[in-house]
């Protein structure tokens, strides 16, 4: 049995826990507000909001329904465009979108309206920034922009004086309804009762993170699929400093990952890194082991991690075992990994004050979009000497790759322009890029050595960029 809370209703239902939440919400619950677009995760017509209990605080996140198996959301509190409608007239946030002309064919609507809900609840700063980052997911084919930018300034507005606790704030300002209050006793209450999630029956069960990509691929065999949800297991979760390493569950989502005081401490600039990679509401449900485990050549995280030289535990619920990252890739889509073996967690060497690190990605387009090559660099350095060096590469070769004679050929060298350089060329030895949708395999060759330069020159403002870009 799944039990939750739809809106003000309380559901329990023993449907299939892989069918998705936006066919639960449209065909068993008749709530039509949340929209069908692509069913990819692309477009935010079908975003609903997952409120959930954390150190026993309730927050709200977005999420695409489309990609949100039945099976996460048990014990949680799921809100529909329609459980933010107040009894006759429009909500506040529905009432800007009118006022400010938002919206025209009005198919997106529902997925904005639930974005800008969630960014009143949210205990994000009122300003601008966070109001156009919470509606990231959202696309809309014919209003334009500007209205429904105009919309968000004035919701802004609205809740400029958002008080610590959001919830009390926005139900006492009629902006939301207010069964809002009661959501985190109730949720507490259903948490007490006996009502675990049964496991998964069979010893061929699947594994189950966030299911951003694995809905988009296997959507029909998930449905009925027997599957055990890694993403419920709180034991999976957390990010946490142990001496000089990072501590990360494999469950711990991006949102998690950008938004630790561990992570800011020693990558101040990792919210530069999230924006670059899918949307809000993704980043809210997709889980950096499903990165890893996706085996994606161009998995942004896995070459994020390949050049921190994380190291990944493997667990079948009994045994556990360590696989270093560079390791874990044998070739296109194979893991060093058990059908039974999930990632239970993974940890990397924080980085000490001689150590810089670096990520770029280019994709078609800026956001949203998946990288045609990506790379990471982590560089230590003492006086002029680099005394150790990581480097990974994305879309150059079958599987996430670690640039490991160009990372060698690094370590004890002089820092120069020259140096650079002559890395560059060798890296060209270890790839192996292909010619696809997204660039030539040369056009790739060129990228990744001007994304490796573009990292030096961002690390070691010295050198001389004229010198390098030849
Ligand atoms: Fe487009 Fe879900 S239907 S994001
Ligand atoms: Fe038509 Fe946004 S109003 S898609």
């Amino acid at each position: 049995m799944i039990k939750f809370i739809l809106n003000n209703t309380e559901i329990t239902t023993n449907m299939a826990p892989g069918m998705v939440l936006l066919d639960y919400i449209r065909y068993e619950r008749n709530l039509k507000g949340t929209k069908i677009g692509c069913r990819e995760g692309d477009c935010g017509a079908c975003t609903v909001l997952i409120g959930e209990l954390k150190n026993n605080e309730l927050t709200y996140t977005s999420a695409t329904s489309c990609l949100t198996a039945l099976g996460n959301i048990h014990n949680k509190h799921i809100v529909t465009v329609e459980g933010t409608n107040f009894d006759y007239d429009p909500n506040p946030i529905q009432q800007a979108m009118c006022d400010e002309g938002g919206t025209q064919c009005g198919f997106c609507t529902p997925g904005f309206i639930v974005s800008m809900a969630g960014y009143c609840l949210s205990d994000k700063q009122p300003n601008q920034t966070n109001a156009i980052a919470a509606v990231d997911g959202n696309i809309c084919r014919c209003t334009g922009y500007k209205s429904i930018e105009r919309a968000l300034n004035r919701i802004t507005d609205l809740i400029k004086d958002k008080t610590a606790d959001p919830i009390d704030f926005v139900t006492s300002k009629n902006i939301l309804p207010s069964y809002f209050t009661g959501i985190k006793e109730r949720l507490q209450n259903l948490a007490s009762q006996s009502n675990g999630q049964a496991e998964a029956q069979s010893g061929t069960a699947r594994f189950l993170g966030g299911g951003t990509d694995l809905y988009v691929q296997q959507h029909d065999k998930m449905v009925y699929a027997d599957i055990n949800f890694l993403s419920n297991k709180k034991q999976l979760k957390g990010i946490s400093k142990q001496d000089d390493q990072c501590v990360i569950g494999g469950s711990s989502t991006v949102t998690d990952l950008i938004t630790s005081p561990v992570i800011l401490e020693y990558f101040p600039k990792i919210a530069e890194v999230g924006k670059l990679i899918s949307s809000t509401p993704i980043r809210n449900i997709a889980t950096l082991a499903g990165n890893f485990v996706n085996g994606s050549p161009i998995g942004d995280f896995s070459i994020f991690f390949l050049a921190l030289g994380a190291i990944i535990t493997l667990s079948d619920g009994e045994n556990t075992r360590q696989v270093p990252l560079d390791q874990f890739y044998k070739s296109y889509k194979t893991l060093d990994k058990q059908a039974n073996e999930f990632v239970e967690l993974f940890r990397f060497t924080l980085p000490d004050k001689n150590t810089q690190f670096a990520f770029e990605k280019v994709s078609k387009r800026t956001h949203l979009d998946i990288a045609s090559v990506n790379s990471a660099m982590k560089l230590t350095i003492n006086g002029n000497i680099i005394t150790d060096a990581r480097i990974s590469a994305g879309g150059v070769f079958a599987f996430p790759l670690y640039l490991l004679k160009t990372s060698s050929f690094l370590i004890g060298k002089e820092l120069t322009e020259e140096l650079v350089t002559e890395a560059t060329e060798l890296l060209q030895t270890e790839i192996a890029p292909i010619s696809d949708a997204r660039g030539t395999s040369e056009y790739k060759r060129l990228l990744l050595s001007q994304l490796i330069k573009a990292q030096f020159i961002k690390l070691f403002p010295q050198l001389e960029i004229d010198k390098l870009l030849v």
